[in-house]
């Protein structure tokens, strides 16, 4: 609850936005309770922060957990946040009960998992698994112009650690994420843990509809070159698209600018996001397949254009298999109701898991709501959640008591 004051909003949620004052404000937070706690804590150049509390044997890779502490623009006060948090709990565990793992157990805060205020979403992670560049990353521009490079300055989290795995970055032994459902699979089943198989792929598009601006009144409707209009239609194949391809396909179109936007002006041009996701690799190929035909059906040069930019795509991904495994057993170890699940939103966990073996952990949210002000989650899902990390990061990283 003090981290969800940071950007508090009055109908009880979260506006942090990646790499602001209030993401500053969060991270110094966050950062403060990992030091009490005893780590040891580093940024590297694209302003991910790792916490580290020492193991036994330091040649061995370590075990890690965490999330992000970014927020949608009306977002919530668990998306994230949860697991930092239950990654901090696990941590202060560790030294309440005297305990030395034999790994060491590090704590990472991703960069902009969002990708709200920045595009690539996932940024951080992104980075560090090799989805794409670090420059790519840092040349990311907002609605502003402000680069990640110039917000990453500004906040004071540029740091000097390597980003990328391929760059140096050490790659973990395991990696297990946990974080609220944001959908009501669980609650729905009656279940505490979600224990996460995979997570759908996704493809992003910035597209921009260019038709002619002209006076509302004398323009006849039959010469008009209404960039709205068309919009329209690309809109609505959007959502058919993803319903041809159910139940697991999803297309929504959240990003719109209208422009000029004047009430009595033709819009000359609309600017706007298209998110596809799918389970199923080949079926997500049709869908954008789908897009690109119903994108060129309206492209008529010389009357309406549509250009159309791909800015994220990322297959989808099983998780490691006998992580899995382990996160099913100790929700079972501890009598917590679990059924499998596969993640619709994409999580950081997406990005390590192509360097280093990664599971996740789901637990309930209120409603199923999330990316929304009203997003809850009970303190006993939440706990429940936190012990089976606990549970997970100690078989893991091997454990002993410390000698007194
Ligand atoms: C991340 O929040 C996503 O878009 O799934
Ligand atoms: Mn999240
Ligand atoms: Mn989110």
């Amino acid at each position: 609850m003090e981290l969800a004051s940071i950007g508090g909003t009055a109908r009880g949620g979260v506006c942090r936005l990646a790499l602001t004052d209030l993401d500053r404000r969060a991270r110094d937070l966050v950062r403060c309770w990992l030091e009490q706690a005893g780590c040891a804590v580093r940024v590297d150049a694209i302003g991910n922060l790792f916490a580290r509390r020492v193991g036994l044997d330091s040649s061995l890779p370590a075990v890690a957990t965490g999330s992000h502490i970014d927020s949608q623009p009306t977002g919530g006060k668990f998306d994230g946040a949860y697991g930092v948090l239950a990654g901090l709990e696990v941590i202060r565990t560790l030294n309440d009960y005297r305990i030395e793992t034999r790994a060491p157990v590090e704590l990472c805060v991703w960069t902009n998992e969002e990708g709200s205020r920045f595009v690539p979403v996932m940024m951080g992670s992104g980075v560090y698994g090799g989805a794409f560049t670090l420059d790519h990353a840092l040349s990311a521009s907002d609605h502003d112009g402000v680069t990640v490079r110039q917000a990453l300055n500004a906040i004071g989290y540029a740091g000097q650690a390597p980003a990328a795995v391929c760059d140096g970055a050490e790659a973990f032994g395991a990696y297990f994420e946990a974080h609220i459902e944001q959908g009501p699979v669980l609650e729905a089943a009656g279940a505490v843990i979600g224990v996460v198989t995979a997570a759908l792929g996704q493809r992003w598009y910035d597209v921009t509809v260019t038709g002619q601006e002209a006076h509302a009144g004398p323009t006849p409707m039959e010469l008009r070159r209404d960039a709205l209009q068309a919009t329209l239609r690309l809109v609505q194949a959007v959502d058919r698209i993803a319903r041809e391809e159910a139940p697991h396909g999803r297309g929504t179109v959240g990003c719109m600018n209208v422009f000029p936007n004047s009430r009595n002006t033709i819009p000359g041009r609309v600017a706007f996001s298209v998110d596809l996701r799918h389970v199923d690799d080949a079926k997500l190929a049709r869908m954008d397949e789908a897009l690109h035909i119903a994108a060129g059906l309206l492209h008529h040069p010389g009357s309406i254009e549509v250009d159309l930019q791909e800015v994220v795509n990322f297959p989808a991904t099983s998780f490691d298999a006998s992580l899995v495994e382990r996160v099913r057993r100790a929700a079972q170890a501890q009598n917590l109701a679990n059924i499998d699940v596969v993640s619709g939103a994409g999580h950081d966990a997406v990005y390590t898991a192509r360097v280093s073996p990664t599971a996740m952990i789901f637990v309930p949210c209120k409603g199923g709501i999330s990316h929304n002000e009203i997003e809850d989650a009970s303190p006993g899902d939440l706990e429940a959640g936190a012990q089976v990390l606990m549970q997970v990061v100690l078989e893991t990283a091997g454990w002993q008591l410390r000698a007194r």
